[in-house]
């Protein structure tokens, strides 16, 4: 019996289709590398809204916090659009992060080779590039209080969210994004607007802290986080790791997404704090979304659902080889000339998601045999 406590969610949209795939490796894992989980499915997301009339019912974070740590799909899609606010779909990644604690959300933007010519920048800007965006996930606008949107004196509708930081808040993912820089190219470049947002004023200086006392052999800058866009777009590989509020880490991590021309590539992974009893809730989930437009036709790329089950390989149960033995077995996929539609090139072999995932596999089985 296997202790490793895996929840698996798929959610709507191509979620279910790439992780099926997903689920190929898992129990390849298990017959031929001994590393086996006890896998529980859950819903989660419009799923979770049509089975149980809520985007996040209370079984499924009970059993998050119950696994080692969740595998996430994607949630939403037109056929929820239309529901009060406090029924989307989005709730549940959302009620997930806060209830979990998953506060650190990390999200590599990573141009691998065979893939260079798929970004819309030109080759020589983007080839080689590794970013790891750090992005605060539990805090800031997205759960600040008041907001809502209310009539004033005038009669006039007036909408509200509130940026809101205390300083421990700050520091704890700061700690997160100087940790992981150590292990790259040690630097950290922290993104605010220090010069108009009180709440980034305090960003700036909480982070400068937290470098003084703990980290200061990390070389910090500390960047506006409108420049930080355009810096994104002009010379990307000048980043190693940012550091990012929960709204400027949504809009970053996607330019950074879009740099590298697939996000049809690219996994996240969601930490909580380590606990008195060293156990971490972490949740993982490819940063493509539930992408309606293509849900259903087997033609989603599996890639990014792959990464993400490595990155739970390594973050939360230290399966340093066998994460990279699926890094390397997607990277050999596309080496040999296979594409998905959202990363097709001209001469390659076009193909579907179970296709793909059937590639993976027999990269994994002949890597594995060396
Ligand atoms: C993301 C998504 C989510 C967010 C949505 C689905 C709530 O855009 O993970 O980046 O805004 O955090
Ligand atoms: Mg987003």
């Amino acid at each position: 019996m296997s202790n490793k406590k895996l929840l698996v969610l798929p959610g709507d949209g191509i979620g279910p289709e790439v992780m099926a795939e997903v689920r190929r490796v898992v129990d390849w894992m298990g017959a031929r590398r001994a590393v086996s989980f006890a896998v529980q499915e859950g819903l989660v997301g419009g799923a979770a809204l049509d089975a149980t009339g809520s985007p996040c019912p209370d079984s499924t974070v009970a059993a998050a916090k119950e696994a080692d740590a969740v595998l996430f799909g994607s949630v939403g899609g037109p056929k929820w659009d239309k529901l009060p606010f406090d029924q989307r779909p989005e709730l549940g990644i959302l009620r997930l992060r806060k209830e979990l604690g998953l506060f650190a959300n990390l999200r590599p933007a990573v141009v691998l080779d065979p893939l260079v010519d798929a970004s819309s920048l030109k080759p020589d800007v983007v080839r080689g590039l590794d970013i790891m965006i750090v992005r605060e996930s539990t805090g800031g606008i997205y759960f600040g209080e008041p907001r809502g949107v209310s009539v004033n004196a005038a009669g006039q509708r007036v909408g509200v969210d509130t940026e809101v930081y205390s300083e421990e808040e700050i520091a704890r993912v700061a700690r997160v994004a100087f940790d992981l820089a150590r292990k790259r190219r040690n630097k950290v470049t922290s993104t605010e607007k220090a010069n108009v947002m009180q709440s980034g004023r305090l960003w700036r200086a909480v982070v400068s802290e937290v470098h003084a006392a703990e980290f200061p052999d990390v070389e910090l800058e500390h960047m506006y986080a409108d420049n930080a866009a355009m810096q994104l777009c002009s010379r990307p590989k000048q980043f190693d790791v940012i550091l990012a509020s929960n709204l400027f880490g949504d809009v970053l991590s996607d330019l950074a997404a879009a740099l590298t021309g697939s996000l049809g590539m690219l996994p996240s992974a969601t930490l909580g704090a380590v606990q008195p009893s060293g156990k971490r809730h972490a949740l993982y989930e490819p940063i493509h979304g539930s992408a309606p437009d293509i849900a259903g036709k087997g033609v989603a790329n599996p890639s990014a659902q792959m990464l993400s089950f490595a990155m739970l390989l390594r973050w939360s149960f230290g399966l340093e080889e066998e994460a990279r033995l699926i890094e390397a077995a997607v990277e050999k996929v596309l080496a040999g000339g296979l594409r998905t539609a959202d990363i097709m090139q001209a001469g390659m072999a076009r193909v579907g998601t179970a296709v793909m995932g059937e590639a993976i596999l027999r990269e994994l089985e002949k890597l594995s045999a060396n």
